[in-house]
Order: structure tokens, then sequence, then C-alpha cells
């Protein structure tokens, strides 16, 4: 069955910019593990069409594995910036200077050792260990699950069916060329054996898949319902001072959006509890904005009042620090503080310059 996959995949293979083409690989060229890994990471729960910009930014910046762990964890946390799931950005850091302290600035070509480093699990093992060593272990991302399941006919719910699912994914993995079957499954999911209508009639697997002999494609993979996601509201305030220094801060380490940039504010509680009591981070004359911000992350919606001030230019304050207009770049922020800060910018009066402009 690898078989016919793999002649599909030579003739279909997606082009992307960490990858090696499998006409390449036939002829022995892997592609760099530091690259394949880089990929991997913000792969995860993140689109190939939102990825390539941002891998390419880094491995222009960046090009070794060397140079990504001598780098200032705020220029990677700035440059990270948007692409959500802010945890893999700090654990991209301490995997690169693992990577150079443990292990000479040279990924293993070992399962296990991959496993052991940090931000890298089960997924990204398996993925850098096929993909860049060409080992035979099995990936079982979201697109292979769904591959799985209709090839299978299997009605158990994810992620209950995820074993199962395993089970089929590691018997299908060929010992030869597993980087390109990998990354076949992959491709296949993405364009082919899509959620919605799949194109059966042009899949290489059409004939060996159960779901299609029984008409079930179209309702694999089950799913359990996921909860309904609570809202919780808070609030930020942005403040500028009259030279267009903006206040703000970097967030503590640990917590939701740890290391990043952003602007001061409140806790986020619960929305059916009162609205967050904060005191603003600094004196000054501030305002409500009409409008709020909405933003959705993993586990519940966050929905931000704004609050603007301009503060004088002896201000001292309480919370965050000052950072000069030409040095403030709006892309540096997450996206719920980038968010906040366009609501205010679409706000400031067009008549104005921009430092007689509030914000
Ligand atoms: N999703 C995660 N890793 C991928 C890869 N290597 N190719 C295509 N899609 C992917």
């Amino acid at each position: 069955m690898s078989v016919i996959l793999l002649e599909w995949y030579d003739a279909h293979a997606r082009e992307m910019p960490w990858r090696t083409s499998p006409q390449a690989r036939s002829a022995g060229v892997l592609p760099d593990p530091y690259a394949v890994w880089l990929s991997e990471i913000m792969l995860q729960q993140t689109t190939v069409a939102t990825v390539k910009d941002y891998f390419i930014r880094f491995i222009t910046r960046w090009p070794t594995v060397r140079d990504l762990a001598a780098a200032q964890d705020a220029d990677v946390m700035a440059e990270w910036a948007g692409l959500g799931y802010y945890a893999r950005a700090r654990n991209l850091l301490k995997c690169a200077r693992t990577v150079v302290t443990d292990h000479d600035g040279v990924f293993p070509a070992d399962h296990d050792a991959l496993l052991n480093l940090p931000g890298i699990g089960p997924y990204t093992a398996a993925a850098v260990s096929s993909i860049a060593f060409d080992l035979p272990h099995a990936v079982l991302d979201g697109n292979v699950e769904r591959v799985m399941a209709r090839l299978y006919d299997i009605h158990t719910p994810l992620p209950d069916a995820k074993p199962q699912l395993m089970i089929h994914a590691k018997a299908l993995t060929p010992a030869r060329r597993a980087g390109d079957y990998a990354q076949a499954v992959m491709d296949l999911g993405a364009t082919i054996c899509t959620p919605k209508s799949p194109a059966c009639g042009i899949c290489p697997w059409r004939d060996p898949c159960a779901a299609r002999a029984a008409g079930t494609m179209a309702d694999l993979p089950k799913k359990t319902p996921k909860k309904a996601k609570p809202v919780r509201h808070g609030t930020v305030y942005i403040g500028r001072r009259t030279d267009g220094a903006w206040l703000l801060e970097t967030r503590p380490e640990k917590g939701l959006l740890g290391g990043m940039l952003g602007w001061p504010g409140s806790e986020w509680v619960d929305a059916a509890l009162p609205h967050p009591q904060s005191a603003p981070p600094a004196t000054g004359d501030w305002t409500e904005n009409s409008g709020e911000v909405r933003h959705t992350f993993t586990h519940f919606h966050l929905i931000l009042r704004v609050v603007t001030a301009q503060l004088p230019p002896g201000a001292e304050p309480a919370q965050g620090t000052f950072r000069p207009d030409n040095v403030f770049r709006p892309s540096d922020l997450p996206t719920v503080m980038r968010k906040a800060y366009d609501l205010v910018r679409s706000d400031a009066t067009p008549h104005m310059t921009d430092s007689q402009s509030l914000l």
C-alpha cells in the first residue's frame, strides 16, 4: 500500500521551503534536521500557509541551530508574535540551546534522543526522525488521523480512536523512504482526503479505502463533541507618552503569552464575575475606548476593554516600561495585544500628526 502512495507523492508532493523533493531525496539529499524541526514546531496547530513566511524569516535570521541558540529571548519571541501557542517559542529556544550544549549543535539521528529534548513530544520526534533521517517512525497528526480513520472505516470517536489509528499508521510505515511516506500521508490528507468533500475519485488509495466502500467517508473521523469555551474578560491599558513612547510590559515567563510583549492590564476573569478591578499602570487621564477586543484562546474566549491615555513626559509607571516609538514594532505583539493596538489606531483622527493623535 505504501508503494502506491509513494508513487503518487513522486508526482504530487507539495513544495515547501523546509522540504527536499522526493527526487532529490532519492539522490541521497536529506533535508537539514534543524529546518525540519523548526517547521514541525511551527506547524503544530498552525496551517502551512501561515507557517511559510515565519519559517523563512526564522531560517534567514538564524540559519543554524547554533545561531538560534545564541539569539536573545526577546528577539525570538518577537519574531514568533502572531503564530500563537507561545510556549512553543520558549521551548524552541530551550531545545536549540540543549542541542548546542548536549549534542554539539547537531540534532541526534535517534528517535529517543530527540524525544528527550525540550518541546519535542511523540509527534515531533516521529516527524523529525522520519523526515530528516528516514527512520521508520509513524506520524499521527490531524490529517493522518483522518486518512487512517477512513482507510480502515474506524468509527470510534477521536481522541479515543488515537491508539487504534496509531497501530494502523505504524503498520503502514515502510522501512524505506519513511520520510517521503510521512509527508505523503500528510499531503494526501491536506489535498485529497480533506475534511469536507474528499476527492475520492483521484485518490491513490481509493481501492483499499474501507470508508469509500461503505460510503461513510464524509462522516469520518468521528469526534467527541468539545465542551463550549467559557468567556473571560479583562482590561488593557494603552498609554502613550507625549514623545510618542508606548507603555509596554514583557509578560511573565509562566502563563499565557508568557515572555511576550503586551499592554499592562487586569487579570482575565470569568465573565460571570464582576469586571476585574485594576489600577491603571500610570497616573493619567484614562478613557475607555468604545470598542472591545475579542480573541479566542485554546480554552476560552476573551473580551477586553481597552483604556487609553496620553501620559506626561515625567510619567513614572507602576507597571511596564516605555518603549520609544522608533523601537516599538506592532508586529512584535501577540495577536490579542495587536488587536487592542489596531482598535485604538483605527480611532486616531486622520488630520492629527502621529504624535498628536492620542495613540
Ligand atoms: N504538517 C506538519 N508537518 C508537515 C509536513 N512536513 N508537510 C506537510 N504538512 C505538515
